[in-house]
């Protein structure tokens, strides 16, 4: 099975968690694309979907879905998401895709987090991955300098401006022992919108896909 067969094993397995009269907070990046794809076999019980990006806005508008709103909709049931890497304690580092920021608000904002990976992103440790920090434009150099302090080595995403109007940093190298720890102090520096550690509100359940079909890992039960 290749990568992207997993994927959609993934998103299948997904859907299997949603219930009926939910709104379903919907992530971003190509695995959430594939549960995407997939919503109109349980749309007659979905009484609509939040979205984390534009991107999704877009697939998830050529479907026959009400689309809703954070705000008018206060809390979300369930939220289901990728990451790009994930830990045994559903602790994650997202934002590859830039969406970190409207994720981490729509993962605190729901009761059950889901997290859709496959297996190449289940590691021991956080950190192989680059971190991705949304930073205010005016702050990236100091806020690049606080994170060299702590032995990150910060690359400024080229050609990119999150939906926020923001850049993006990607920090290598970051020793990542204590994920809690560095989400908040990160969060600390003047101009961090949101790191994309996730540890803080980790992942309720981690529904992982390999060759031999769905591992899930329940954190939160
Ligand atoms: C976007 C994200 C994605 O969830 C993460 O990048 C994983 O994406 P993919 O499913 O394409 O590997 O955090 O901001």
């Amino acid at each position: 099975m290749n990568q992207d067969d997993k994927k959609r094993k993934v998103a299948e397995a997904a859907l299997e968690h949603i219930e009926s009269g939910q709104v379903i907070g919907i992530g971003t990046g190509s695995t959430v694309n594939e549960l995407i794809k997939l919503l109109d076999k349980v749309s007659s019980k979905i009484d609509g979907v939040v979205s984390s990006s534009e991107e999704s806005t877009k697939l998830l508008s050529e479907k026959k879905l009400k689309i809703l709103e954070l705000k008018d909709v206060g809390q979300l049931p369930i939220y289901i998401d990728g990451a790009d890497e994930s830990n045994e304690h559903g602790q994650l580092i997202k934002g590859g895709g830039g969406a970190l920021t409207k994720e981490k608000i729509l993962a605190n904002a729901s009761e059950k987090f889901i997290c859709i990976i496959d297996e190449s992103k289940l590691v021991k440790k956080l950190g192989i991955f680059p971190l991705p920090i949304e930073t205010i434009k005016m702050a990236q150099s100091y806020v690049a300098l606080q994170l060299i302090k702590i032995g990150g080595r910060p690359i400024y995403r080229e050609n990119f401006i999150t939906e926020n109007n923001n850049i993006i940093l990607d920090i290598h190298n970051l020793n990542i022992n204590e994920p809690i720890q560095l989400e908040k102090s990160i969060n600390n520096i003047p101009g961090v919108v949101t790191n994309g550690l996730f540890a803080i509100r980790s992942a309720d359940k981690v529904l992982v896909s390999n060759d031999t079909g769905i591992e899930t890992l329940d954190i939160n039960v």
